[in-house]
């Protein structure tokens, strides 16, 4: 990551204006993964690791934008938006947003820099959505709410990028709060602040250095074998709108209705929602050893049923399992990128050694380790 210093000298430089802040943090997940879209539970934290924005109003309609760390500069103006897979589409993608909803925004100046690893699971895009859009809410008076701010970022991601994701990354990346985890409801598009007191724990992430891609890693179709069996199974309980309202006996007694693999994505799911719940509550009495065991069953399900694991996760998960950590599951959309780790303390040391040596001699790669805290939404940093 390049130093504020430096980017402040940079600005100056280049745009001949003094910058303002913002923050905008990557997420981990505890718990509760692809339910988001099915309208269940997800348990994110934003964590310290970050984009850090310069950004000022330029009073013309053109977007100016430098990527340091990619080592990249573009532009665009309010009215040539496009489609794509860059990092400049999800910005295209944040301002049509904006105009759509009527505001009045203007161009921007802006460089950034950024200590989320891409592609490994901790949510980059939605970071960048996020902290973008919340730089613009403030720079243009728009009034948006945090919520509003979630909203745009996902749509950017939709109609943009092409990634039919949920709100889980972009709600968590606005609205954390320090300290804690939130449970939240991707029904109601509300939360609850979780704190969390580990004393003699810790979460640690493993990187697989397998670079998940959701375009092109079937996350998709995920989600359209999901709303399949909605479909399937609404025609004889309408009442039913997402997977959030099936049961598991609901769904084992419609299973004739379904293709097996459609039964398998749904089944993950409903028992994953439930999961989720029961992790809370273990969560909130402090049981950790109970809730590490429904991270682990949570990452069997991905890799069994929902099937979006890879032979490196799964390695990671098994290894842990036999070094007595806690929980273990691959997180976030899948195919790769870090597992979570619930770890005591004592042990991450000697237990780090112990699994770089072992996974560079199966795999020939090394892992990388991020231990994480957990830390606000996006916000400006003020002078
Ligand atoms: C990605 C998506 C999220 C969520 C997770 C899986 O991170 O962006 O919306 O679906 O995958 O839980």
């Amino acid at each position: 990551m390049v130093s504020q210093d430096k980017i402040a000298s940079l600005f100056q430089e280049k745009f001949k204006q003094s910058p303002r802040w913002f923050v905008a943090p990557g997420r981990i997940n505890l718990i509760g993964e692809h339910t988001d879209y099915n309208e269940g539970f997800v348990m994110p934290a934003a964590i310290d690791k970050h984009f850090l924005f310069a950004v000022a109003p330029n009073h013309t309609s053109q977007f100016y934008l430098t990527a340091l760390d990619l080592n990249e500069s573009n532009s665009f103006s309010l009215d040539s938006l496009q489609p794509g897979s860059r990092w400049i589409n999800y910005l295209m993608g944040v301002v049509d947003s904006f105009l759509k909803r009527g505001k009045k925004i203007g161009g921007l100046s802006c460089i950034f820099t950024s200590t989320i690893p891409a592609g490994a699971g901790l949510s980059s895009s939605a970071a960048l959505c996020s902290g973008f859009g919340y730089a613009l809410n403030e720079i243009f008076g728009c009034g948006l709410s945090r919520l509003d701010l979630a909203l745009i970022a996902q749509e950017a991601e939709h109609r943009f990028a092409g990634t039919k994701c949920g709100i889980m990354d972009m709600y968590a990346s606005l609205l954390s709060q320090e300290g804690s985890v939130m449970l939240l409801d991707c029904r109601s598009n509300q939360h609850q602040y979780l704190p969390v007191h580990f004393d003699d724990y810790e979460f640690l992430l493993i990187d697989t250095k397998v670079k998940h891609s959701l375009n092109t890693s079937g996350y998709n179709d995920r989600r359209e074998a999901c709303e399949e069996g909605v479909r399937i199974l609404k025609k004889e309980k309408p009442a039913i709108n997402s997977l959030r309202d099936v049961s598991e006996a609901a769904l084992v007694s419609g299973r004739s209705q379904l293709n097996e693999n459609v039964f398998r994505k749904c089944l993950y799911v409903v028992q994953e929602i439930s999961r989720t719940l029961k992790a809370a509550e273990h969560l909130r009495s402090n049981e950790l050893k109970k809730f590490g065991e429904l991270m682990y069953q949570t990452h069997w399900g991905l890799s069994n049923d929902y099937e979006v694991s890879c032979e490196e996760s799964d390695w990671l998960v098994r290894w842990a399992a036999e070094n007595k950590v806690a929980g273990a599951r691959q997180m976030g959309g899948g195919f790769g990128g870090c597992t979570i780790n619930l770890i005591k303390k004592e042990l991450v040391s000697p237990l780090k050694d112990d699994v770089r040596k072992k996974y560079f001699a199966t795999f020939k790669k090394e892992p990388e380790f991020y231990s994480v805290h957990l830390t606000q939404g996006v916000n400006e940093l003020k002078p």
